[in-house]
């Protein structure tokens, strides 16, 4: 695990941002960089998310609008909610948080949103797979944080996996028939 720090080579990761300053808060600089390459990815897959279910709260059509149009408000909105705590986590961990469409397209897990607006069903079932997709993600980066002491992490992660998984529990009970 220690030897993930080096990912930050990679284009789509940012480099630590120490800024001259050392931190010292009781995990190594090898950790620090393994959490961030998984929060980074967390944050793409989120962005991610969010943006398909904003679109999709513009673009859904047919019998179910009024509920689905409410819905992916309520979930668009708390996904926004969401991608802030996770950057502002990758900063104390002194690393620059990714925040553009070129880094989220490299680093992120869900696929970007349809060019065509899919039915309203096709809709639910694609953000199933997006919400099960994030939480493997959040779900990944736990034994790192686990093993690092990094509990503010390891929380964060609880957080998400639960709006997560309880999401894409309501969203395929909309599939049943
Ligand atoms: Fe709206």
């Amino acid at each position: 695990m220690a030897k993930k720090s080096s990912k930050s080579k990679d284009a789509a990761m940012p480099a630590a941002d120490m800024g001259g300053v050392a931190i010292n808060i009781g995990i190594g600089a090898d950790d620090r960089g393994a959490i961030t390459e998984g929060l980074s990815r967390l944050l793409a897959d989120t962005y991610t998310l969010y943006l398909t279910t904003h679109n999709f709260h513009w673009n859904v059509t047919g019998p179910m609008f009024n509920t689905l149009h409410q819905m992916f408000m309520t979930q668009y909105t708390e996904l926004w909610n969401a991608v802030d705590p996770i950057a502002e986590r990758i900063r104390s961990l002194g690393h620059t948080a990714p925040g553009s469409y070129a880094a989220f397209s490299q680093l992120a897990s869900v696929p970007d949103v349809p060019t065509t607006p899919p039915k309203a069903l096709e809709m639910v079932r694609i953000l199933v797979d997006g919400h099960e997709a994030v939480a493997r993600t959040a779900r990944g980066i736990f034994p790192t944080a686990d093993k690092a002491g990094d509990e503010p992490t390891a929380d964060l992660l609880t957080q998400r996996l639960t709006v997560h998984e309880q999401t894409a529990w309501m969203l395929r009970s909309m599939l049943q028939t």
